[in-house]
């Protein structure tokens, strides 16, 4: 299983996450990213199904700032 939350103290607003993977991510009134994935509010609690995962891992690897936290186990944040 995979889980995943955004680090906003480091994220830059670059907004390649949401591009890449819209289903997960969006971005809060600052342009901060956020995992908006059946409303998991960011806390890394909300299991992504597989069929996610290629994006979940391009978003990852996309993001500049290595903001993009991702885990197999819930982070529970
Ligand atoms: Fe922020 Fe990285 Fe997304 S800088 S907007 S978390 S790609």
């Amino acid at each position: 299983s995979k889980f995943t939350w955004v680090e906003k103290d480091t994220c830059i607003a670059c907004g390649a996450c949401g591009a890449t993977a819209p289903d997960i991510y969006d971005y809060d009134d600052e342009g901060l990213a956020e995992v908006i994935y059946l409303s998991d509010g960011n806390k890394g609690n909300t299991e992504i199904p597989e069929d996610l995962y290629d994006d979940l891992q391009d978003a990852a690897d996309g993001c500049p700032t290595d903001s993009i936290k991702i885990a197999d186990v819930a982070f529970n944040n």
